[in-house]
């Protein structure tokens, strides 16, 4: 068993991971044991906007059943740039846990993003990354990304405490036609 697995290809790999919507449950395996304990309070509110249907939400899993990846998709926004409820969809928060990078899980999840999009309708996903993730800019433009506009990267959220904390993260924006 553990030979077949050292000889599976990287694209294998990423084959052999499940990815499904976000159910309630999950909530806590999005944590990573303890590594996003701050987002709590965002993960509760991220699946009461699925529920409402304004927020899709993946998730990645591994065969032995952990939590490896997640991505998720506002489908309407205040910010009609972002995301305008009939053509124009927004993914934010995908990460990959670290020991399953660089096997596609990423590439994977943005897929399944842009399937569903083109699915209902929409020609068009924007995403807002680090300036400084060269990592993910590489990604998204191998994808087919363009930077389209600055973004500040200022936004807030109360932690597990109910702290209110602030993130800022100079960004660019990035879309692409579907
Ligand atoms: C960005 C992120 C989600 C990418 O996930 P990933 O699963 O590593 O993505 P992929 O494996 O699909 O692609 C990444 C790299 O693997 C390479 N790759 C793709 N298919 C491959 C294959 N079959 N074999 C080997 N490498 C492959 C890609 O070319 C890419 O390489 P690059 O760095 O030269 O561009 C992940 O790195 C991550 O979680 N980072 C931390 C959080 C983060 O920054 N999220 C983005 C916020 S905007």
């Amino acid at each position: 068993m553990v030979e077949s697995i050292l000889n599976e290809t990287d694209s294998e790999i990423a084959e052999s991971i499940i990815i499904r919507p976000l159910l309630n449950t999950d909530l806590p395996a999005l944590e990573w044991d303890g590594e996003y304990l701050h987002f709590r309070n965002v993960f509760a509110d991220v699946y009461k906007k699925v529920e409402k249907g304004t927020v899709k939400a993946w998730v990645a899993v591994s065969q032995d059943g952990r939590m490896i990846g997640q991505v998720f998709l506002q489908l309407s926004s205040e910010r009609r740039e972002l995301a305008d409820g009939w053509n124009r969809g927004y993914l934010y928060s995908l990460r990959v846990r670290q020991s399953w990078q660089n096997q596609r899980v990423g590439s994977r999840l943005m897929d399944v993003v842009e399937d569903d999009l083109r699915k209902i309708g929409f020609t068009r996903v924007t995403l807002n990354v680090a300036r400084d993730n060269q990592g993910a800019i590489r990604l998204y433009s191998r994808l087919g990304y363009q930077i389209v506009a600055e973004e500040p990267g200022v936004w807030s959220y109360p932690d597990h405490e109910g702290v209110w904390r602030t993130v800022t993260e100079p960004s660019w924006r990035m879309e692409k036609r579907l």
